[in-house]
């Protein structure tokens, strides 16, 4: 009956709510119908990837060891709390000060809908909530297009909107847009943009409430007071804030955005649960990778000590860049291609502050500050909302701008990132500041790249050696997919190595 009222609309099919591409993860059942037996599967990297591989193959009961050369698992995905250390690859060791309960992302923050990051979530019990990527009340600050002072989203979106629409609007009234579009769709046209950018029928941008108050509206006597001053079309143009706004129309950025409850390493650490610690062996850096002609030898040091694995097949779930500079049998086209894997820069600090004055003094609940200075991005907590203490992401910058950061002290960071800080929220940026940390992944041992970049996309034919296996070594990472430097991408990826490693088993 379910069925047919499916069919008739009432209810949801299977087919609305499967997306593509289709997994169907191993199970034991496949083998009972073809006399098979799973394999033994040894996983090279514990990042999101590599457990997503021993967590799927584990459902078909195949035998995986996990090999993770740092001392826990999840890869960039990776929260830092109090007590949190790190070194890095010049020796540089931070430890975390944060107070309980406050914690930085320092690798992925946010969680498109579609992705199926969520739908891990979903299966591994991680509760999740909403990340706040777009928010009208923070602020756009582009000191060196000249703005004297930050302005917020609301404010600049209600400008550039309303002059472009005031511009759009006379052009198409002088008949500029004849031969593109009939008369009714001119009028069609204006009535929208009256509406998008808030102007009269004079046409003329001349301000608008969207703007926000100087003084809130409130009880009968206090209508409010609107913001004055209304900046020229020209000044609007020039400060360059309009560049900001195509970001949430991305695919990958439009709201609603989500992060696990609590951080987001909550995914690694299901799925570690998931798979089972036994066969997880962490500080296991991996030296040598040999295709044998029944199996693969994986040689790695542990406590100083040298070991080696024997396995059916291997499932290499490291970085390239880390690949490329490890011993392996795998033929020169496999290393062209990890060599042809470009390493990208990023970084984060955190800023734990003793109050949230960003909430109670400038109303800003979450959401992203968007500046031109090189500390480029501020996010505001997404969590803790009107708790004592709050951490703020206080830059997140990549490329040029996260190296400059990167060659300096975690120190010197934290004095550089205030400095411009200040210049956006006053001088509360530096005297409620409590600690700080941070974070750049080109700097971390065993990852050495925040993402990659692959000229041509995965597809192109140099890659083609890493999108099949190599005798019996399969490869897995977000890099080899159209979602590099989102989980999404480790997770698809790892799912096609495993389906291709299944189908391959079952013969
Ligand atoms: N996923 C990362 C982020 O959201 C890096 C990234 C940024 C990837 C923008 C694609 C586009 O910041």
């Amino acid at each position: 009956m379910f069925a047919t009222m499916g069919a008739l609309g009432l209810a949801p099919t299977a087919q609305a709510a499967s997306r593509e591409p289709a997994f169907r993860a191993p199970s034991s059942g496949d083998f009972h119908l073809k006399g098979k037996a799973a394999a033994k599967v040894v996983v090279v990297g514990g990042g999101i990837a590599g457990l997503a591989t021993a967590y799927e193959l584990g459902k078909a009961g195949y035998d995986c060891t996990v090999l993770e050369a740092r001392g826990r698992t999840g890869g960039r995905n990776f929260t830092v709390r109090g007590g949190d250390s790190t070194t890095d690859i010049h020796g540089v060791k931070q430890t975390a000060r944060f107070s309980d309960g406050q914690y930085m992302n320092a690798g992925p923050g946010r969680i498109p809908q579609w992705m199926v990051t969520l739908d891990y979530c979903r299966e591994l019990g991680v509760p999740i909530e909403v990340f706040t990527n777009v928010n009208a009340n923070a602020y756009l600050y582009n000191e060196k297009a000249g703005m004297k002072a930050p302005v917020r989203y609301r404010t600049a979106k209600a400008d550039v909107y309303g002059y472009v629409a005031e511009l759009l609007s006379k052009a198409t009234d002088k008949g500029a847009l004849d031969r593109q579009i009939t008369a009714d769709d001119q009028e069609r046209l204006l009535d929208f943009l009256k509406d998008f950018g808030d102007i009269g029928d004079t046409l003329d941008y001349t301000g608008s409430p969207r703007r926000g108050y100087r003084v809130d509206p409130a009880a009968a006597g206090t209508p409010g007071e609107e913001l004055g001053s209304v900046p020229s079309a020209s000044e609007v143009f020039a400060s360059g804030v309009g560049r900001y706004f195509a970001f949430e129309f991305e695919y990958d950025q439009a709201m609603l955005m989500f992060q696990p409850v609590g951080g987001m390493d909550r995914i690694p650490a299901a799925l570690t649960r998931a798979i089972g610690e036994r066969r997880i062996r962490t500080g296991a850096a991996v030296t040598e990778i040999t295709d044998t002609a029944h199996g693969v030898t994986v040689t790695y040091t542990q406590s100083g000590r040298t070991r080696s694995i024997e396995a059916d097949y291997c499932v290499a779930a490291l970085p390239p860049n880390i690949l490329a500079k490890t011993a392996h049998n795998l033929g020169p086209a496999v290393q062209t291609a990890l060599e042809a894997c470009k390493p990208s820069s990023a970084g984060k600090i955190g800023l734990e502050y003793r109050n949230r004055w960003w909430e109670s003094d400038h109303q800003i609940y979450g959401g992203i500050t968007e500046t031109d200075m090189d500390l480029a991005h501020i996010w505001y907590p997404s969590y803790g909302h009107q708790g004592r203490r709050g951490t703020i992401i206080g830059y997140y910058n990549t490329g040029s701008n996260a190296d400059a950061y990167a060659a300096l002290t975690p120190r010197e960071r934290e004095a550089r990132a205030v400095a411009q800080g200040v210049k956006i929220h006053g001088e509360k940026y530096r005297t409620e500041l409590a600690t700080s940390f941070s974070h750049h992944w080109r700097q971390t041992p065993y990852l050495e790249a925040s993402w990659h970049s692959l000229s041509g996309g995965p597809d192109a034919p140099v890659f083609a050696p890493l999108n099949r296996a190599a005798g019996r070594v399969y490869f897995a990472g977000d890099y080899l997919s159209y979602a590099d430097a989102w989980q999404h991408g480790a997770f698809t990826s790892a799912r096609k190595a495993v389906t291709a490693l299944h189908t391959r088993v079952l013969g």
